[in-house]
């Protein structure tokens, strides 16, 4: 491929013109947690002059996607509840559902499946603050939406391409743009302001060998997203099952019980979560036309 054309690609998609922006409050709530002054109420106050935001992120907080054990019912409990780490990921979550819901459902059956995943498994592991990971399952495939967004052309070459030649998507976007959906995710998602923490799984969910600090998020990520393809919740004509990476495997230490154990916690998970993205969107929109 002329190094040219690979530029314009590269350009294009690091430019990000035709995709939504975040809300400005999660770039902001990014910049308010590196400061240690600032308190919870502070916090509080700049996520609740959202209500729409504060109602979306009460209902995913409360959704069987996470599954806490008790309900919270305010905004004030879950940042005292769930820290404001968790409470940011829920944010950005909460937004990015809605970018990926709009754009491609079956992208985002596999992102949600893949979500549930990471949840279910970080939680087995016992990782600190395993909502972040469920963020990183969820956005982990954000390039592929990039790639639809700013590249139109070359994106319909690409699916043509998988079905013509019984080729990965991946292996497809190298062939055509010289990059991968996973490439173009973490620019994505650096361009959005989120933390490293996120931004390195979206990088490396592929690869989770070029992981250079979030070794483990990264192949949650990587097994999430093979285990759910596994489970037929693949996307669009790309239907290959990729190699598990062995140093994942090895790192995860998963034994053929905790896997059939998991597969029993997804699929009944699965079940709850799928009517939950209709029901968040139809409720909100009814309250904007209903100010009564
Ligand atoms: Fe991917
Ligand atoms: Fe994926």
């Amino acid at each position: 491929m002329k190094k040219k054309r690979r530029n314009e690609f590269r350009k294009a998609l690091r430019d990000v013109k035709n995709l939504p922006t975040l809300p400005g409050i999660v770039t902001k709530l990014t910049r308010m947690a590196e400061d240690p002054d600032t308190s919870t109420e502070q916090m509080g106050k700049v996520i609740g002059r959202d209500h729409i935001l504060t109602a979306k992120l009460l209902r995913l907080v409360n959704s069987a996607f996470y599954g806490f054990p008790q309900t919270i019912s305010s905004l004030n409990s879950a940042i005292i509840i769930l820290g404001f780490n968790v409470v940011k990921s829920l944010i950005i979550s909460a937004s990015i559902f809605e970018i990926m819901e709009e754009q491609d459902l079956e992208l985002w059956e596999h992102s949600l499946g893949c979500a549930v995943v990471c949840n279910i498994l970080a939680r087995r592991l016992g990782v600190n603050e395993p909502e972040e990971i469920s963020t990183a399952g969820l956005i982990h495939d954000i390039g592929k939406v990039a790639v639809k967004m700013e590249l139109p052309r070359e994106h319909d070459r690409i699916t043509r391409m998988v079905q013509d030649e019984a080729i990965s998507r991946r292996e497809a976007e190298h062939k055509i743009l010289g990059l991968d959906h996973a490439e173009a995710g973490a620019w994505l998602a650096a361009s959005w302001n989120l933390p490293a923490r996120l931004v390195e799984p979206i990088a490396c969910h592929h690869d989770p060998r070029l992981a250079k600090d979030e070794q483990l998020a990264s192949s949650i990520v990587h097994f999430s997203d093979i285990f759910i393809r596994g489970l037929g919740y693949c996307h669009g004509d790309d239907k290959w099952v990729p190699p598990l990476s062995s140093r994942a495997w090895r790192l995860l230490d998963l034994s053929p019980a905790d896997i059939d154990a998991m597969l029993e916690e997804v699929e009944e998970k699965l079940w709850d979560v799928k009517g939950f993205s209709l029901e968040i969107r139809s409720e909100i929109e009814g309250e904007e036309e209903d100010p009564g």
